[in-house]
């Protein structure tokens, strides 16, 4: 297909005297597909780019292809077609290649439980990735050191280094996880639903405790979610994803309050049962939101090989032979849409480039609007 690129989101072509500069990208996808064995077709035709020392939101359903962005961003999987860079450069290809790109990329997934090996102690599950990269303080003492210093910064002092991560709640797990992201100082945080498997209470707890980390330590950070309020107190950007498409993109907070595309302002209406708008998201099974052109939720990263384990990165999907959602050349929110007409069913809608900082992919979008923070016009 011909879609037009746009120029925002940090993608790779914006560049000095451009309107809409950003800064260059230090991960950018070129027009990347992902499809899976078995036919299953994750990402369509993808232009993003996370800004060098900014940061930049994926927020979309579940099967909407974000958790396929990050793994793609962690060099876990390659593009099926198009472009990935890392500062500029092609992410190599081979794990050796690998290693240097993925020791500045810090990552927190979405479940702790899953994502912390039971059997390490904490000490070991934190310096681990100070161990891989041969970092100073992996070992020994130092380890001691650097681990409990780490800790005490996301909120554990003096916890026991010889405790495992069993004998903390999910909060507490995910702090685990944070400072094993952050030990290595990382250029890079990417971050895939790291609250949502967490109770409310400690969501804004994790959540703030990114932001001042990401502040302090200067990183770029790739934040993903299905929580469009969520969304806007935690990155600059957002790219709203549909069925493996960018279907919108721009400020946080523009997209929240004024959406163009019909997907985002369906998104907004339909908040997490425990929001305090108190509507639903249809994350899993049916429900409103529960697409026709997207598949089902894939979860987290899929569970890491040992090999992979032991690098800190889970492994590649086993390829659960999927099959669907073929590209076709037609918006792929038509069959959802209020406002689909013929031409949605026959074309494919190419971003528009609204202004600088805004493009969406919709043959009729919504007009500007201001919605209050309850979801009323
Ligand atoms: N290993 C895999 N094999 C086949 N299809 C997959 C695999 N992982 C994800 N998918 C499919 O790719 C699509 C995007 O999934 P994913 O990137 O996990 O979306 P999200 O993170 O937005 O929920 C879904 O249709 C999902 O079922
Ligand atoms: S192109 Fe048509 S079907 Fe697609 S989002 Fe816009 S109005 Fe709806
Ligand atoms: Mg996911």
């Amino acid at each position: 297909m011909t879609a037009h690129l746009p120029s925002q989101a940090g993608a790779p072509a914006a560049g000095p005297g451009r309107a809409g500069f950003q800064p260059p990208a230090v991960i950018a996808f070129d027009r990347v597909s992902k499809r899976y064995r078995g036919g299953r077709l994750a990402l369509d035709d993808v232009t993003l780019g996370l800004p060098d020392g900014g940061s930049l939101g994926l927020v979309g359903e579940s099967g909407s292809g974000k958790t396929t962005c990050v793994r793609l961003a962690l060099g876990l999987d390659r593009p099926t077609s198009g472009r990935l860079t890392f500062n500029g450069a092609a992410y190599p290809a081979g794990r050796g290649g690998l290693r240097p790109l993925r020791r500045q990329i810090g990552f927190v997934l979405q479940d702790p439980y899953d994502s912390l090996d039971p059997r390490m102690t904490i000490r070991d599950v934190v310096a681990e990735p100070l161990r891989i990269h041969r970092l100073p303080g992996g070992r020994g003492r130092a380890a001691d050191r650097v681990v409990a210093g780490q800790l005490a910064a996301v909120g554990l002092p003096g916890a026991d280094l010889r405790s495992y991560p069993s004998r903390y709640s999910g909060g507490g797990r995910q702090r685990i996880a944070i400072a094993r992201a952050l030990i290595g100082s990382p250029s890079v945080l990417i971050c895939d639903e790291p609250t949502s498997s967490l109770d409310v209470s400690v969501q804004s707890q994790i959540v703030n405790l990114l932001l001042d980390a990401r502040r302090e330590r200067h990183l770029s950070m790739l934040f993903v979610t299905h929580d469009l309020d969520l969304i806007g107190r935690v990155v600059d950007t957002v790219a709203v994803m549909y069925g493996g498409r960018v279907v919108e993109t721009g400020p946080a907070e523009l997209i929240r309050r004024s959406p163009r595309h019909p997907y985002t302002r369906a998104l907004h209406d339909a908040v997490p049962a425990d929001h305090p708008r108190g509507r639903r998201l249809a994350s899993r099974g049916a429900g409103p939101l529960e697409t026709a052109g997207a598949g089902g939720d894939a979860g987290a990263v899929p569970p890491a090989s040992q090999d992979e384990a032991a690098a800190g990165y889970p492994a590649e999907p086993g390829g659960a032979g999927l099959t669907g959602a073929a590209a076709h050349e037609s918006c792929i929110f038509a069959s959802r849409c209020p406002r689909a007409q013929d031409r949605c069913r026959d074309e494919r809608p190419p971003m528009i480039e609204e202004d600088a900082l805004r493009s969406y992919a919709c043959f009729f979008p919504l007009p500007e609007e201001r919605m209050a923070d309850d979801g009323r016009v």
